[in-house]
């Protein structure tokens, strides 16, 4: 397996999986598989390319040169919350699954954020009953500090989202 920052070249493959992300687990997600499905390969292409100031970047995992799973990095770029990093939308294709995809992915990922100057936390939110998912944030480090009641509601069902953050030495 091969984590890299995705790019253009990469926009098919990335909106393949990301309308299956959102087919297949859409209680994990905000965005709803509608919101999606109409984006032209230009949209998806311009979405995944590292943004210029350093706001945006989507990491991808590969088996060979097959794009199995992937996370986005949001960092603020304005000067009171530049220090705290955002992860969303974290993935991994089902037959990948349970195989250390989602766990070596995050691990290049908090590399990646820790290696940006004055970042010292990393945070998420997940759905609070993802127990996979939370399993796999708290393995990392990461420690829950809330739930927010109703936060996402999926076919008329409410789930409460649970807020998480990892603490990072800044470099600078
Ligand atoms: C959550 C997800 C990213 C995990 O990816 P993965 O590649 O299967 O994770 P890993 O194989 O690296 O697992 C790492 C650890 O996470 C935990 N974990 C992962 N999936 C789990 C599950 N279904 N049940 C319980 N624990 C789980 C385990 O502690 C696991 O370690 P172990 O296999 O040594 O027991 C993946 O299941 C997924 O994409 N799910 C659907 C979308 C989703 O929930 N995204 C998260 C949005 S916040």
């Amino acid at each position: 397996m091969k984590v890299r920052l995705l790019d253009p070249s990469d926009a098919r493959a990335y909106q393949r999986l990301r309308l299956l992300a959102l087919q297949e687990t859409p209680t994990a997600f905000s965005a709803s598989y509608g919101d999606e499905a109409g984006r032209s390969m230009d949209e998806v292409a311009a979405r995944i390319t590292p943004a210029a100031d350093g706001s945006i970047c989507v990491l991808g995992i590969f088996e060979r040169d097959e794009l199995a799973g992937f996370v986005v990095v949001i960092h603020p770029q304005r000067e009171k919350l530049c220090h705290a990093v955002e992860l969303a939308g974290m993935y991994v294709a089902p037959t990948f699954r349970r195989r250390g995809f989602g766990r070596t992915l995050l691990k290049v990922t908090v590399a990646h954020v820790q290696s940006i100057a004055g970042v010292r936390q990393i945070k998420l939110g997940v759905n609070a009953t993802n127990t996979g998912a939370k399993a796999l944030y708290q393995s990392i480090g990461f420690a829950s500090y809330g739930v927010e009641p109703d936060a996402l509601r999926v076919d008329g069902t409410f789930y409460g989202e649970e807020h998480y953050v990892l603490r990072i030495d800044p470099l600078a």
